[in-house]
């Protein structure tokens, strides 16, 4: 249904969490490289993941691979920076969303190639910084799947 690609993830208690967001949603996950950790990192494994849910990932070595890959998708890069509030885009069934690294974020340069209505944002209380990563994943996912009528959901 959805796509996330995590764009130079660092920690990996914080990609555990979302591999396993993903199995539960049937979202597809894509890792672009450098990573904090390896695949078989044991704190990803020790986050209680089985093998299975290791069977949606694609890791890429640079942001052009991956976007040659999702070529013709809809990307919405989701960053504190975004203009449009995440609640208010109207999600469809294979719709991509681009997340920032835990430090970096998004690069303004990567934020540029997004029309602004697919700069989206979650909102928060003035003054606060970001979101965990996962939970920003967990948010956005979400609200698509609840969209689209939490397809295929039992
Ligand atoms: C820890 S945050 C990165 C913080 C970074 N200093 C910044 O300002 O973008 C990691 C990623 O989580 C997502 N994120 C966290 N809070 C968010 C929010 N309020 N709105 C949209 N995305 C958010 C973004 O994809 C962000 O790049």
């Amino acid at each position: 249904m959805f796509d996330v690609i995590l764009f130079q993830p660092e920690i990996p208690p914080n990609t555990g969490n979302i591999i396993r967001l993903c199995a539960n949603t049937g979202t597809k996950l894509h890792l672009i490289k450098p990573l904090g950790f390896t695949l078989e990192n044991k704190r990803l494994l020790r986050a209680g993941l089985d093998y299975h849910e290791f069977a949606s990932i694609t890791v890429y070595e640079n942001w052009a691979d991956c976007a040659r890959d999702l070529q013709g998708r809809r990307i919405f890069a989701v960053s504190t920076k975004g203009g449009q509030r995440y609640d208010m885009a109207a999600y469809v069934s294979g719709d991509v969303f681009l997340f920032g690294s835990e430090s970096g974020g998004l690069t303004a340069e990567m934020l540029e190639n997004f029309p602004e209505e697919r700069r989206i944002r979650v909102p928060m209380i003035p003054g606060n910084r970001s979101l965990n990563l996962s939970n920003a994943v967990a948010v956005v996912v979400y609200e698509a799947w609840r969209q689209t009528g939490f397809t295929e959901a039992k």
